[in-house]
């Protein structure tokens, strides 16, 4: 009787031991995106937030005010997407205007990305609240506020276009 418990424990054991294995495995060989593919979906991203910037700069001229709150939900969520688009490793000075600091101080980084949403959620208040006077004023301050203070630290200068 006694083999036969102590043979039953052994296999059971041996196979919580696979599975540890196996998972261990499969986070370790969870690269989300090659450094490519991240550099690749980060430009792409960003040219999304400079379309919807762009809007709710026009909409903001234009006295549209309510006609903002889809851009600013937009940069809502794609502040949320920017820490993920730059992993370890995916510094590449010849594709990417990406500086080092990013990877050297990545807590300031990713607390840039969370003042990107912070704006964008207050922005999209006011102009959900149709509150033109409060819209504008946050507008004034959003490209050096919500984005600069992203791109001064942690981008290269883009090349005068
Ligand atoms: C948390 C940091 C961060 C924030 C916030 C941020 N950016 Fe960026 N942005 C970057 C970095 C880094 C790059 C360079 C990415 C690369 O080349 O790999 C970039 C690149 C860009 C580009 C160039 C994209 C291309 O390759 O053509 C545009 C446009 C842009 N950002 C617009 C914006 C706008 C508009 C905002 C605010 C609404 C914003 N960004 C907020 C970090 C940020």
């Amino acid at each position: 009787m006694r083999p036969r418990v102590m043979f039953r424990a052994t296999l059971l054991m041996l196979g919580v031991t696979a599975l540890t294995l196996a998972a261990c495995r499969t986070t370790a060989q969870t690269p989300s995106m090659t450094a490519a593919e991240a550099i690749d979906a980060r430009q792409k991203l960003m040219k999304e937030q400079g379309k919807a910037w762009k809007d709710i700069q026009d909409k903001t001229k234009a006295g549209q005010i309510a006609a903002i709150v889809p851009d600013a939900e937009k940069l809502a969520s794609t502040s949320k997407q920017i820490p993920g688009l730059f992993p370890e490793g995916s510094l590449n000075p010849d594709k990417s205007l990406a500086k080092p600091e990013i990877w050297q101080k990545r807590a300031d980084f990713d607390a840039a990305a969370k003042n990107l949403e912070t704006w964008s959620v207050k922005l999209r208040d006011a102009a959900k609240a149709n509150d033109a006077e409060q819209t504008q004023a946050i507008v004034k301050d959003f490209g050096r506020q919500a984005c600069g203070t992203c791109h001064q630290p942690f981008r290269v200068p883009p090349k005068q276009q």
